[in-house]
């Protein structure tokens, strides 16, 4: 049997913009999801939050995987991906996951797995990049094949475009290779720049809190064409200053600049808001916080999800959390990728 687990992501700054090619600052964030595997005749999925246990054969799941991707294909040339998310959804996501791999490393048998996660769902967390790069390095694993992290986090984009459309490539980047990830998407298909940060930025990153404000109704891949779908004459500028943004928030993270981290975080969020990606529970609870001197944003894709939020002083925004009825949260920043466990 193998072990594998992975952590979520948070976007310090740079969601959407990344899109667009504009750079990303992301972190791996201390909420793991893992999984344990075996060789088998079948498919077999267990443990799982969000569907019951689920059974399929090995060829007709291998069938289905290659279906989804001529789905994608087509979708993708018509930029129409409805009929693909209606489609890829709850464990199905994990039938093409699964298939997929197993079509990428030529394997013609089963895999039983049992999932754990501490990562919520539909939260800006990247629980959709997790659960398919452990599922894809668990398979490779359990069939002795040493797949590099980089053939591991080309599945797992693989895989995200499947429910996401056409996703930058940042959140299963930083789920894969762990720590704090700047990240720029090549947007003529070439390599994107991926630079973990750690050496530049070796401290813990002190200050930061999260707390989940609601469910999203709408699905990354839909949150992501809200904004393709925005005038250019709204949407470029607001991109392009999410994008100025994260390049400032390099040297804020390095220098420890509190009042500098603020101020970006807080542009970000009023750019971001432009494409109506936020909730009026997330604009109350932002506006207290940054009445009380701290920053906050939505993450991910927005429009609920978890909000991040920054001060100095952490205490001070946890207290405002609470008093709005909601839960701080203070996870570890800059943890380790996808692991054997
Ligand atoms: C989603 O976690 C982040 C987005 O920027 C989409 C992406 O990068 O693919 C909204």
């Amino acid at each position: 049997m193998v072990r594998i687990s992975a952590p979520g992501k948070v976007h310090l700054i740079g969601e959407h913009a990344v899109v667009y090619g504009e750079p990303a600052i992301l972190a791996a964030v201390g909420l793991r999801m893992s999984v344990e595997a075996e060789k088998s005749d079948s498919i077999r999925v267990t443990g799982s939050k969000i569907h019951n246990d689920i059974e399929w054969d090995v060829q007709e799941t291998k069938e289905f995987a290659k279906n989804i991707e001529k789905l994608w294909e087509e979708s993708d040339r018509t930029k129409d991906f409805s009929k693909l998310f209606s489609r890829v959804k709850g464990g199905i996501f994990k039938k093409a996951i699964i298939g997929t791999a197993l079509n990428e490393f030529g394997i013609d048998s089963g895999i039983t797995l049992n999932m754990q996660s501490d990562i919520p769902t539909s939260s800006g967390l990247g629980s959709s990049s997790a659960v398919a790069a452990i599922i894809i390095k668990a398979i490779a694993d359990a069939y002795g094949i040493s797949a590099l992290l980089e053939k591991v986090n080309e599945i797992t984009y693989k895989c995200e475009q499947y429910v996401h459309g056409n996703p930058s490539g940042g959140d299963n980047t930083a789920v894969v290779h762990g720590g704090i990830v700047w990240f720029e998407r090549n947007l003529d298909g070439g390599a994107n720049r991926i630079e973990t940060l750690q050496r530049e930025i070796p401290h813990k990153l002190h200050g930061f809190v999260l707390a989940y404000i609601k469910r999203p109704e709408k699905s990354t891949g839909e949150l992501v064409s809200m904004v393709r779908e925005t005038d250019p004459s709204v949407r470029d500028p607001a991109i392009k200053a999410i994008g100025e943004a994260a390049r400032k928030m390099r040297s804020a993270l390095r220098e420890r600049d509190s009042e500098k981290i603020k101020s970006l975080i807080n542009t970000a969020w009023e750019n971001l808001r432009i494409f109506g990606l936020s909730v009026p529970e997330a604009d109350d609870l932002i506006a207290k916080i940054r009445e009380s001197g701290g920053a906050a944003k939505l993450c991910g894709a927005c429009g609920g999800g978890m909000m991040l939020a920054y001060h100095e002083n952490p205490e001070t925004i946890k207290n405002i959390i609470k008093e709005a009825g909601f839960s701080p949260m203070e996870v570890e920043l800059g943890v380790e990728g996808i692991r054997k466990e």
